[in-house]
């Protein structure tokens, strides 16, 4: 079902400086940048990888705001991993798969993800205390 990691999500508190530090510390290259205002995020994805089985990417989230997911993960949490994404044929398949294996769904449907992926976050408490999302890329659709 899972075929890739298509991403790792990482909060931070400063877009420009988190993107800066991945490019001149990893060399890893700039994709695309975005605000999400449904998700409360300023993101950015960063290329690590062009497989066979499809790209793989770190992506950055500063929150719009302190009341927002992230936002409250911070003041939790700190900076840090956030969510591990991984990529799916069929995000709709995938779901409804894991739901009837019991695992809660935060999204019972898919909504739009970064750079117009089809997304969806399973609930971190029934899948070993990770925020986990699965991805259908675009292309794929
Ligand atoms: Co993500």
């Amino acid at each position: 079902m899972l075929k890739r990691i298509d991403h790792v999500g990482i909060a931070c508190r400063d877009l420009d400086l988190a993107i800066a530090f991945s490019t001149e510390t990893f060399g890893l290259t700039l994709a695309g940048r975005e605000d999400n205002a449904e998700q409360g995020v300023r993101e950015a994805m960063l290329v690590v990888a062009d497989a066979p089985a499809g790209m793989s990417y770190v992506q950055l989230l500063e929150p719009l705001g302190p009341d927002t997911p992230v936002g409250r993960f911070l003041r939790r949490r700190g900076e840090g991993l956030h969510h591990v994404g991984y990529g799916v044929a069929d995000i709709d398949a995938a779901l409804a798969a894991i739901a009837a294996g019991g695992v809660r769904l935060i999204d019972s449907r898919p909504r739009h993800g970064s750079m117009g992926s089809s997304i969806a976050f399973l609930h971190p408490g029934d899948v070993g205390g990770v925020l986990t999302e699965l991805v259908e890329s675009p292309a794929r659709r």
